[in-house]
């Protein structure tokens, strides 16, 4: 209310010398204190208003329908917390970026080297870009690799909000249902290994609400046990991970028992995991088909590479060559692992989810996309420079990577066909052995670029390391060829790879 200073002081005096001299002072004692006691109730209910404002910023809402475990469906949540939903529902757009986006373009059209790559493979019919999470139980369905290939269960993992089912599937397999931990995993055991289309009939919904969130208290949590089970073997090997405090401490304090996450981890690093449960290399192990993490080692490229070597892990024998091949599947988290803005306490989170203002509130954005389609919000919090010198630097990063990526390309091409020739020609198996070992290595190096969604800028000089490694490789292994095929003038030309 502003007023002119002398106006109401004139009001209150005339107030004053109308009521002193008529009433009796025990009266005005009265009014003194009715007074008091309405500003303090004043005060009281402004700060309430105040500490209910910023539960609001924080929270965003009022619960008008109570959520429990068995709530899956995200439009019920929706109801609680409309922001979040409202920008959930829009990864259904698709819109591409320089090297990003979410265009399901075919790969295998975009980049013809791919085909020779994973010839013999289900990647080598069918390997699109990925697009926002609303599609991904839908592009699971649709895929050739799918459709040609038999799959186990254990392909829903990280394409559907899968545990209420686990959970239903563990408690009918004799599970205590008061132990949901126990029955998720149990549950887990057994949609494994069923096939694709039997499983895929106990899920509705892509990701979820509560696959990131707890019902009571909306905290962020681990739901999947190939999580659970991956950062403890992660815990308890040797590979120094400073960007991942929680486990530097509980190391420190003696790796008691298992590590685990929702007990132990820092918010800012579930801001991390939370992605890491879907965003990672993984592999079915055995008959089982369990969902597993090669993080017995570490996370870097060649740790992951020792740990399929000691298991012995091949994904396919490739067609040309003979070679027992290894294909990497988007290593989100291992790559961003090795970056400087992990090393820097960046999360996932910070970049893909960035908090946006919903008219007076803050919320985190909801539709997880390429930060590069939203800059201001992704990364001018921290960096201090226009969207044009953001956007170049991140070009930089990524046209160098792709630079060096077709040169790897072209030399694990070189040995694939070379590796064919001499096959054709005669070659014994002991005599390819040595090349085709150095075109897994080479192979995986390559791959394991190429397969990680942010075209190395999550981890630019890893990524120039781990390329430059390719190319030496697919070089030795034909000059290991070299000693057991008699040069030819047409060696190294290509070779017309089977349609
Ligand atoms: C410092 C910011 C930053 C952090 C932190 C970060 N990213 Fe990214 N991410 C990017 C940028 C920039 C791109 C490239 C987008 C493009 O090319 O359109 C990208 C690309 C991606 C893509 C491909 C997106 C597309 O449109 O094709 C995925 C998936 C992804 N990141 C997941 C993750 C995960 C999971 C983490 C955490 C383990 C993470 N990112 C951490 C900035 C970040
Ligand atoms: C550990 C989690 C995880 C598992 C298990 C998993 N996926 Fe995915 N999948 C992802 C992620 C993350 C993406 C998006 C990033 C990408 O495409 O690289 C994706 C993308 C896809 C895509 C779209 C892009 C493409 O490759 O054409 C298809 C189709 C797909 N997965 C099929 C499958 C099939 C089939 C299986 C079982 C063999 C499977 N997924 C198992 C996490 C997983
Ligand atoms: C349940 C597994 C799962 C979790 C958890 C998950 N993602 Fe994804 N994500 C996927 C799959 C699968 C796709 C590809 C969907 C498709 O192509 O149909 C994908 C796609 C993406 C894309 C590409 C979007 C686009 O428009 O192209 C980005 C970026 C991404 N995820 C980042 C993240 C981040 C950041 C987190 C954590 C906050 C996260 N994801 C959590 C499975 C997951
Ligand atoms: C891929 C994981 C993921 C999914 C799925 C997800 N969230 Fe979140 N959500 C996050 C992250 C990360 C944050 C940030 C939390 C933090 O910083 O502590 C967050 C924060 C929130 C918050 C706290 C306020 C805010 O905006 O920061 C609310 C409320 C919320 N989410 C609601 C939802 C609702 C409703 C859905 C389903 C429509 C949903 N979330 C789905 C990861 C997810
Ligand atoms: C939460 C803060 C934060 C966010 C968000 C963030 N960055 Fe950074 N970024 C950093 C820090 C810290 C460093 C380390 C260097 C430094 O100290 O300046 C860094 C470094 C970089 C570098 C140098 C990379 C290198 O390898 O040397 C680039 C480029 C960069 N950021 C781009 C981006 C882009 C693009 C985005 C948005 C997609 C982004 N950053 C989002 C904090 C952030």
């Amino acid at each position: 209310m502003p007023q002119s200073e002398g106006a109401p002081r004139r009001f209150s005096f005339q107030i004053m010398r109308k009521t002193t001299p008529r009433s009796h002072p025990t009266g005005a004692y009265f009014v003194i204190f009715g007074v008091l006691a309405l500003l303090t109730a004043g005060v009281l209910l402004l700060m309430q208003s105040v500490s209910e404002r910023q539960r609001e910023g924080r929270q965003d809402a009022f619960r008008v329908v109570p959520l429990t475990e068995d709530v899956v469906d995200p439009a019920v949540w929706g109801q609680n917390y409309p922001n979040q939903y409202d920008s959930y529902k829009r990864t259904v757009d698709v819109q591409r970026t320089r090297y990003g986006g979410s265009e399901a373009i075919q790969k295998l059209d975009d980049d013809r080297a791919l085909r020779v790559i994973f010839n013999g493979y289900a990647f080598g019919t069918d390997y699109r870009e990925e697009r926002g999470h609303a599609y991904m139980l839908i592009d699971q369905n649709d895929t050739e690799r799918v459709k040609q290939f038999k799959q186990p269960g254990a392909c829903l993992n990280c394409h559907a909000s899968v545990a209420p089912a686990f959970y239903q599937k563990g408690v009918e397999a004799g599970a205590p249902a008061s132990d949901r931990a126990a029955a998720i995993k149990k549950g887990f055991d057994v949609v494994n290994v069923m096939p694709y289309a039997d499983a895929a009939k106990l899920v509705q919904h892509p990701i979820t609400c509560n696959d990131c969130h707890n019902p009571e208290n909306m905290q962020l949590r681990i739901t999947r046990p190939a999580f659970l089970a991956g950062i403890d073997a992660l815990a308890k090997s040797k590979d120094a991970v400073p960007h991942l405090p929680s486990i530097e401490r509980w190391r420190a304090a003696g790796s008691k028992g298992d590590f685990n996450p929702n007990l132990e981890a820092t918010r800012q690093e579930m801001r991390s995991f939370v992605c890491a449960q879907c965003h990672v290399e993984y592999y079915f192990k055995g008959a089982e088909k369990t969902l597993t993490f090669p993080w017995q080692n570490g996370l870097k490229v060649e740790q992951i590479a020792s740990y399929y070597d000691a298991v012995g892990w091949k994904d396919w024998v490739h067609k040309d060559s003979g070679s027992n091949s290894l294909k990497a599947q988007h290593p989100e988290f291992e790559m961003w692992s090795q970056g400087v803005h992990a090393a820097s306490g960046v999360a996932c989170a910070d970049c893909h989810m960035p908090y946006e203002r919903v008219g007076a509130v803050k919320a985190s954005d909801h539709w997880v996309r390429s930060p590069m389609l939203n800059i201001n919000n992704a990364c001018q919090g921290c960096h201090k420079f226009s969207e044009t010198e953001l956007k170049n630097r991140v070009t930089t990063i990524q046209d160098r990577t792709r630079a060096l990526m077709t040169r790897a390309e072209d030399a694990v091409v070189g040995l694939i066909q070379d590796l064919a020739k001499a096959k054709a020609g005669g070659a014994t198996d002991a005599q390819l052995a040595k090349a085709q070992d150095l075109q897994r290595t080479a192979q995986w190096r390559l791959d394991f670029v190429a397969a990680e969604n942010s075209m190395g800028f999550h981890a630019p000089g890893e990524s120039a390391r781990i390329l430059g490694e390719s190319i030496d490789y697919a070089r030795q292994g034909q000059i290991e060829l070299l000693k057991v095929v008699k040069p030819t003038s047409d060696l190294g030309a290509p070779v017309a790879t089977k349609p």
